[in-house]
């Protein structure tokens, strides 16, 4: 195995701990991957994030087919799928945190009520409508919510964040669950004022790559830029 194999083994496991520990998951619910090769690693299908191994991490190829000693994540297709549509992308995860959840349960997008929407590249981020966890239709409405974004939710099940590095995209998984958490606290207010596409925008081109060149490790979470 090459150094780089070993080391995007390492980094899989190290932020699927990490998801658990900063409580932007439960239990065994959650998947990660990172582009390699003609394919991508990604964590096993309902293992306790605990006691993973780098050796438990599986290679799937671009047609689907695993190698490894455990199944890969039942969401192996839509992890396929973002990275065969997203040559920018090199990094994928899917949690189910409380309230990136909570507002998926309710349909509900993110829309434009903080600046820092920007750095997710646009001015809302869209709710995908439901379908059962593992399908391709699951996986084609998760490649269209993504569009020209780096996050989305996902209706009664969790969300999707992605990066040039998993590092970034860890990151990113992080202020999507605080926008989430700031929409549903708005939300208990009455509806909030929103920022208008021009603000947006503005942002964009002024900060479109604040703190993502900083991003460390799951405890570095890029703010300090
Ligand atoms: P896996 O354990 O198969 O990765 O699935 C967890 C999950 O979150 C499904 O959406």
């Amino acid at each position: 195995m090459s150094d780089g194999e070993r080391q995007k083994r390492e980094a899989i496991v190290e932020h699927c701990k990490a998801l658990n520990r900063t409580g932007l998951n439960q239990g065994t619910s959650g998947n990660i991957s990172i582009r390699h090769e003609e394919g991508m690693l990604i964590s096993p299908t309902s293992r306790p994030y605990d006691s993973l191994m780098p050796e438990d991490v599986v290679f799937v190829d671009k047609a689907g087919n695993p190698t490894g000693h455990f199944a890969p994540s039942s969401e192996w297709r839509f992890h396929r799928d973002i990275l065969l549509h997203r040559d920018e992308v090199n990094a994928v995860v899917h949690a189910h945190p409380t309230y990136c959840t909570t507002l998926a349960i309710m349909g509900k997008s993110i829309p434009p009520i903080h600046y820092m929407l920007a750095v997710f590249g646009g001015s809302t981020i869209r709710c995908a409508p439901y379908e059962i966890y593992g399908s391709p239709e699951l996986s084609e409405l998760a490649v269209k919510a993504l569009e020209d974004r780096k996050a989305c939710l996902l209706a009664h099940h969790g969300m999707i964040a992605v990066g040039s590095s998993i590092e970034q995209a860890f990151w990113l998984a992080g202020e999507l669950e605080a926008l989430a958490k700031q929409y549903h606290g708005c939300l208990q207010l009455g509806e909030p004022p929103l920022l208008s596409e021009q603000q947006i925008q503005d942002v964009i081109a002024k900060i479109s790559e604040y703190g993502l060149t900083s991003v460390k490790s799951p405890e570095n979470k890029g703010l300090d830029a």
